[in-house]
C-alpha cells in the first residue's frame, strides 16, 4: 500500500519507518524539512504532494493549528482530490479539531478517522502504540490491520470527537500523576530518604504505576531526553481544561497544574520531556 505521513517528528518518523518495514511503500512531508527524525522514506514538498502519491495519509503534527494547516492550508491534504484516500489523525487535538478536519476531508471526497494515541517514543518505535479510534466503524475495520502493523491495540469509542476525548481525560490523568510523582520525589530528597529503598517500596504500592516505570529512573538521574515533551503536554492540558470548561466539569487540580506547567514553558524547557517538571519543582524548593 502507498502510505503518506504527514509531521515526520518523534512519532510521524516511527510510524513511517515501521510502516516501511512492514512492506508498504512510505512517503513523508514535514513542514521544516531539516528537522524531520532521520525517517528513511523520502519526504515530497507539499501535504498535496503526499496526497498524490498515497492512499492512506497519517498525520503526527503538533497542534489544532498545525491540523488545519496541514489540511486547508494552500498546499493542504483538502486542496486536492481525497477521492479513494483514508485520512488518520493521530495528533492530539481536541473533538471540534477532529470534526472540522472529518468535515474538510470528506468535503475533499475521502474518509476520516481519528486515532489519538499512547505508547510515546519507544511504543512508537516497537509498533506497540494503543490507537483510540473515533469516526465510522467499518472504516475502523478496514484500517485495523494497517494500524496493528504500528501498535498493539485499538479501542473504537464512537463518531469522530469521542476518541480525541478519551485521549484528552487520558493525558490530564497522566500529567496530574507526573506532577504527583515530581512534588512526592522531591519530598523524598529534602526528606533524606534512601531513594532507593523508596523506588522499592513505591513499586509495591498501589499508586505505582506504568508511569512510574517509564520516568523515575530518567527523572532522578536528570535525563530529560524528549520522549513525549513539556510543550505538547502542555497544549494537551489546556485542550483538556477547554473542554472541562465547555462540559462544565470542576477541574480544580488541573488548573493549579496547567500555572505550573506554563512556569515550566516560561522557562523555556518546553522542548524537553515532561518529566521537566520534576526540575521546576526541585527550582523551587
Ligand atoms: N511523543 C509522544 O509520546 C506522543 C504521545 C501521544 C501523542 N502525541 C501527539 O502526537 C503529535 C506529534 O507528537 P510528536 O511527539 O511527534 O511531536 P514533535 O516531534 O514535536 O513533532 C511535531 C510535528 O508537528 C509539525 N508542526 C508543528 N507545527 C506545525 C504547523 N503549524 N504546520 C505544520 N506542521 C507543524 C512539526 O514540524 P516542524 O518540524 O516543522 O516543527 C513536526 O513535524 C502531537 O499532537 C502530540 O501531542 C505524542
Amino acid at each position: 500500500m502507498n502510505i503518506g505521513i504527514i509531521g515526520c517528528g518523534i512519532i510521524g518518523s516511527r510510524m513511517g519507518r515501521n510502516w516501511k518495514k512492514a512492506g508498504h511503500r512510505v512517503v513523508g512531508w514535514n513542514r521544516t524539512p531539516a528537522h524531520a527524525e532521520n525517517s528513511g522514506f523520502p519526504l515530497m514538498a507539499a501535504p498535496a504532494l503526499v496526497a498524490h502519491t498515497a492512499e492512506v495519509i497519517m498525520i503526527t503534527v503538533a497542534d489544532p493549528a498545525a491540523l488545519v494547516s496541514v489540511i486547508e492550508g494552500p498546499a493542504g491534504l483538502a486542496s486536492v482530490s481525497l477521492r479513494g484516500k483514508v485520512v488518520l489523525n493521530a495528533s492530539t487535538v481536541g473533538p471540534g479539531d477532529n470534526q472540522r478536519a472529518a468535515k474538510a476531508v470528506r468535503e475533499a471526497g475521502g474518509e476520516f478517522l481519528e486515532a489519538p494515541f499512547t505508547g510515546s517514543k519507544d511504543g512508537a518505535a516497537a509498533a506497540k502504540l494503543v490507537f483510540y479510534i473515533g469516526g465510522d466503524e467499518p472504516l475502523f475495520r478496514r484500517m485495523e490491520p494497517l494500524l496493528m502493523q504500528i501498535g498493539k491495540q485499538c479501542f473504537f469509542f464512537g463518531p469522530v470527537g469521542t476518541a480525541a476525548d478519551a485521549k484528552l481525560v487520558m493525558n490530564m490523568m497522566l500529567a496530574n500523576l507526573m506532577e504527583a510523582m515530581a512534588e512526592g520525589f522531591a519530598l523524598v530528597k529534602k526528606a533524606g530518604l534512601n531513594v532507593a529503598t523508596f523506588v522499592e517500596a513505591y513499586k509495591m504500592n498501589a499508586g505505582y504505576s506504568v508511569l512510574a516505570d517509564m520516568k523515575i529512573g530518567k527523572m532522578l538521574e536528570g535525563d530529560y531526553a524528549t520522549h513525549f515533551s513539556l510543550k505538547h503536554m502542555d497544549k494537551d492540558v489546556r485542550l483538556a481544561l477547554e473542554r472541562a470548561a465547555e462540559l462544565k466539569v470542576a477541574c480544580p487540580l488541573t488548573e493549579r497544574l496547567k500555572e505550573v506547567f506554563t512556569e515550566g514553558m516560561e522557562a523555556g524547557w518546553g522542548e524537553e520531556d515532561f518529566a521537566v517538571v520534576y526540575r521546576l519543582i526541585q527550582k523551587k524548593s
